[in-house]
């Protein structure tokens, strides 16, 4: 390793020393996706208080050090190369601020750290209804919002009230729903990491919401390959058609380039089956581009997010 990388490693582990973080030194990123894919970072820090995560910001605008954020990676593809810097993500720990669930009325205040199938659970008991459909979709509140994620016909920001965020250059903001702009499976939310939400729902009966629940859980297990290592759907949907449906017309399940496979379940999720590097992956993505490209003239785009 070049002096000048081992010097500001040495300032950065004193820095989150004191702010008295958890971190990990070179840690692999295939832990924290559920890919199972990733090279190592220099950094893996999780954080539990605004507070923390003001003072990190700060430093790293200052120092200019490169930096990720991070839900449960459940949508993301790391490079296999190191991560030279800082992956950061909010603690899931209940000790933590964000991973406090707060509901009053019909209103939940929800920290972004929370797990979408926990906040979907916890509201559907209390008779509140909204997020249901989201149940079954593996991911942070945070992420969810930063992506709006859904299923088919709806997404989670037809539920959201209100961001609460801090950007990049480490200041606060409070932000109504129609600051931004939701499109299907993206936000306009940059340069800030989301740390709460809030979201307004609508009461109805408890044993219908937890049906809901129950009957989308279903589906999934009938039509996802729980259990594998994957990131839910890679590409997103071209308008009223259905990637996975495209894919599949092309013969393609159980194709696989090196140890990456299109599932033979659902032909828009890709397996990490066997070892599978970054490179794998991508060139099954690029494969599969090209091959529908070729037969349709369709371009998909990725849903996951690529991080080299
Ligand atoms: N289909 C096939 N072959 C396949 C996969 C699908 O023919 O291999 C057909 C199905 O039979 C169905 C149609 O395609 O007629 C749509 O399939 P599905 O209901 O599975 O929905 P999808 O459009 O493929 C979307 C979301 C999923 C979400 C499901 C559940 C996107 C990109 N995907 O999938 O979200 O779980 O609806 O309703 O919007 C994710 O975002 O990561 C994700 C998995």
């Amino acid at each position: 390793m070049a002096t000048g990388r081992r010097i500001i490693k040495t300032v950065i582990e004193e820095f989150l020393l004191s702010i008295k973080c958890n971190y990990k030194c070179n840690e692999p990123l295939s832990k924290h996706t559920t890919f199972g894919i990733g090279g190592n970072a220099d950094f893996f820090v999780e954080i539990q208080t605004e507070q923390q995560l003001i003072k990190l910001l700060k430093f790293i605008d200052e120092n200019k050090i490169k930096f990720y954020v991070i839900g449960c990676g459940s949508n993301l593809l790391f490079g296999d190369e190191k991560f030279e810097g800082i992956i950061i993500k909010l603690s899931s720990n209940n000790a933590g601020e964000f991973a406090k669930v707060e509901i009053s009325k019909e209103c939940i205040c929800c920290g972004a750290a929370v797990s979408l199938a926990y906040l979907a659970h916890q509201t559907a008991e209390q008779g509140l209804s909204g997020l249901e459909y989201l149940s079954g979709i593996p991911g942070t509140v945070g992420g969810a919002v930063y992506g709006n994620a859904g299923i088919k016909n709806y997404d989670i920001s037809s539920v959201l009230q209100e961001v609460e965020l801090i950007n990049y250059t480490a200041s606060k903001s409070i932000l109504s729903k129609d600051k931004f702009n939701f499109e299907y499976r993206k936000s306009n939310i940059k340069n800030a990491i989301i740390t709460k939400v809030k979201f307004i729902l609508k009461k109805a009966d408890k044993n219908d919401i937890l049906q809901t629940i129950f009957k989308e859980q279903q589906k999934r297990m009938q039509n996802q390959p729980l259990g594998t290592k994957n990131a839910g759907c890679i590409f997103k949907n071209p308008q009223n058609d259905s990637a996975g449906r495209i894919i599949d017309s092309l013969n393609l399940k159980n194709f696989n380039i090196g140890g990456a496979e299109i599932s033979s379940r659902h032909a828009n999720f890709f397996i990490n089956k066997n070892n599978a590097s970054c490179a794998d992956m991508l060139n099954l993505i690029n494969f599969v581009q090209n091959e529908v490209y070729k037969k349709y003239k369709i371009k998909l785009e990725t849903e996951i997010q690529i991080i080299k």
